[in-house]
């Protein structure tokens, strides 16, 4: 019995010593165990006289109930001690402002696709979009781009098959615009382009914007009329646009069209090479080909195209040096454009 008081004593003080988790699961081992100290007290009965062994037993009873309580009690303390503390530790401040993410803005490109969609919505045209993959049929053959023909040179193309390619251009639009059998056309084809290329002005991937005009009595003239709306509002009020031969095989005649230069107006600067003059886009009247190779009546209806970079005309706006520049996702770069 008085063993057991000791143990009484020597538990308490060691539970009162207790400070974490650890030293908590070391004095359940020197005392609540199988082999620990409390368990020991009922394995003495053996040496206890049998007219005591009862008393005993109901000692032990006692002591391991009471031990078991100031146990949980000191463990229930020092979890509740532990969740305070982790309270403390997570508390937000709910008060606090917001970190700043700041507002996003559309890529340029969008920004000039964007544009030049409005400019030529209001002239009521209608968007069309073709596949990127495109086969040999309708990306050469019947924009009457001929089979070893030398023009098909001036596109380094990505061949898929032996039929099957990444279209170099939007122009394949122009015939499934004019296969589905409606007229009179007036649409653009916008999408992404690919060619076998790559320097500072040449991308292996670009977008492109494609305008097709069919009806009748359609001239050179509507299509410069609509250029000319066209870089009014892409440029400035005051740009001018002038067309010069050019050979395409889809357009006859075909024209290469510049705007006056948005840099020095005119005069000549290092922006034009001092010729007041600025590239723009391709385009032209559609070849009479193209529109019967698309069962069109080429004594009743003629056509104007157009195909516009507009990569280019986003360096040409921006001042943009290097077309990677627009497909590297430099935040820092992508933020100079906001609207
Ligand atoms: N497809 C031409 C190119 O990729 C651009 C072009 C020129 C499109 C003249 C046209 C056009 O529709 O009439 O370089």
């Amino acid at each position: 019995m008085t063993n057991m008081d000791t143990i009484r004593a020597s538990y308490e003080a060691d539970l009162a010593l207790v400070e974490d988790s650890k030293m908590l699961g070391d004095f359940w081992t020197k005392y609540l165990s199988k082999s620990g100290e409390i368990q020991k007290l009922m394995g003495g009965i053996k040496s206890v006289p049998k007219e005591e062994k009862k008393a005993y037993g109901q000692a032990v009873n006692e002591v391991k109930t009471w031990a078991q309580g100031l146990y949980d009690a000191k463990k229930e303390e020092m979890d509740k001690k532990a969740m305070m503390a982790r309270y403390d530790d997570e508390t937000i401040d709910v008060t606090l402002p917001a970190a700043s993410t700041g507002a996003g803005n559309l890529h340029p490109l969008t920004c000039i696709k964007n544009e030049i969609i409005d400019v030529f919505a209001g002239m009521g045209f209608e968007i069309f979009e073709g596949p990127e993959i495109e086969d040999d049929d309708h990306n050469f053959t019947r924009l009457n781009v001929l089979k070893d023909h030398p023009s098909r040179d001036m596109q380094d193309t990505f061949w898929l098959t032996e039929d099957l390619l990444l279209r170099t251009h939007t122009s394949p639009g122009q015939i499934r615009v004019m296969d589905k059998g409606e007229l009179p056309i007036k649409v653009l084809v916008p999408g992404k382009v690919f060619r076998s290329d790559s320097d500072a002005t040449h991308s292996p991937m670009f977008s492109q914007m494609e305008g097709l005009v069919v009806d009748k009595h359609i001239t050179l003239c509507d299509l410069q009329g609509m250029l000319d709306q066209f870089v009014k509002a892409l440029f400035s009020d005051e740009a001018k646009t002038r067309l010069r031969p050019s050979y395409f095989p889809f357009t006859e005649p075909s024209v290469e069209v510049d705007v006056t230069c948005f840099k020095c107006g005119g005069k000549g600067c290092s922006l034009c090479k001092g010729t007041g003059w600025i590239e723009v886009l391709g385009g032209g009247i559609v070849n009479n080909r193209v529109l019967e190779n698309c069962n069109i009546d080429s004594n009743e209806y003629s056509g104007l195209a157009f195909g516009i970079g507009i990569e280019r005309i986003a360096m040409l706006k921006y001042g943009i040096n290097h077309m990677g520049k627009l497909f590297e996702n430099d935040i820092e770069f992508l933020k100079q454009f906001k609207a």
